[in-house]
């Protein structure tokens, strides 16, 4: 089934949450290190609604979360086993429908507002997506019907309390946008939005051009369908695509939006 991004059934919420978004894209980073104390439980009670209404967006993914700390054998890296999940109190699975093609792009919008909104409750997150024993992590948490898992995450305390705002190594906005004239303000803000968003590797492969009226967001390369829970460009872009349209939501800058290209992913936000 080909799953193809619907911009009216997820900007209403990008809209509503506007402010907790934008709020913790400034703060999150990726937590690999938690400590044994437990997450806050209202901060739980409040994700675990989150994840339900996120799973109601996209009939192809889900986001369950389960109560414990991530078994270590779900994980393939030993630096991973030690480090990741130990001592995370519980996590969260992105799943898609097995047959689904094109969740991934989903996967990368509602996966990144789930991690946002933990960000905001002061819950620590790491998306893993490429070191993971997929079949074993769906085992521990038998969803019903065919799914297959995307990635996973840790929710946890840091081991490490943060201090000040994080630094995350990250492409220069030059390498990554192209526009023939000086950014305006609000343009800059979302060329930074993108700039701030979590990449496998990091490697942040998207791209931004902004022109009189529009901003438009490129996936790198010439684009690649992959079976269903696979790591893909378009998941990657598509994180950057929730930090900017949460940013343009705020700076009031989203007339439409508009997939141009699937394959590589290209998207219009035009004002
Ligand atoms: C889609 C996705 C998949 C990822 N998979 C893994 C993984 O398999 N293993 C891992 O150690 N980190 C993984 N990461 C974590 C990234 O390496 C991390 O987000 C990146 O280093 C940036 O962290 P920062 O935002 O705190 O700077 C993944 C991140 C994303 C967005």
């Amino acid at each position: 089934m080909s799953t193809a991004l619907n911009f009216d059934a997820v900007l209403p919420i990008i809209t509503r949450d506007v402010g907790m978004l934008t709020g913790a894209m400034v703060i999150r980073h990726s937590t690999r290190k938690y400590s044994t104390s437990p997450v806050d439980h209202e901060a739980l009670t409040a994700l675990q609604a989150y994840a339900e209404e996120l799973s109601t967006v996209c009939a192809d993914v889900r986001l369950c979360m389960g109560d414990a700390t991530p078994d270590s054998k779900l994980f393939k890296l030993e630096k991973i086993r030690r480090a990741s999940c130990k001592n995370a109190s519980h996590f969260c699975v992105g799943l898609v429908r097995t047959d689904s093609v094109g969740s991934d792009a989903w996967v990368g919008l509602l996966g990144e507002m789930y991690i946002l909104k933990a960000a905001s409750l002061g819950v620590h997150t790491c998306w893993i997506g490429g070191t993971l024993r997929k079949a074993e992590v769906l085992k521990s948490i038998a969803p019903e019907g065919e799914w297959t898992v995307s990635f996973i995450t840790p929710l946890g305390n840091p081991e490490t309390p943060t201090q000040g705002f994080p630094v995350r190594k990250r492409k220069e906005l030059s390498k990554m946008v192209s526009t023939a004239r000086p950014l305006s303000d609000w343009e800059r803000r979302a060329a930074e939005a993108m700039q701030s968003a979590p990449s496998a590797l990091n490697k942040q492969p998207r791209t931004m051009s902004v022109e009189n009226g529009s901003i438009t967001l490129r996936e790198e390369g010439k684009g690649k369908e992959s079976p269903s829970g696979g790591m893909t460009k378009r998941l990657d872009t598509c994180i950057a695509l929730t930090h900017v349209l949460a940013q343009l939501a705020k700076d009031g800058k989203i007339r439409t939006v508009e997939t141009v290209s699937s394959l590589p992913l290209v998207v219009r936000i035009s004002q």
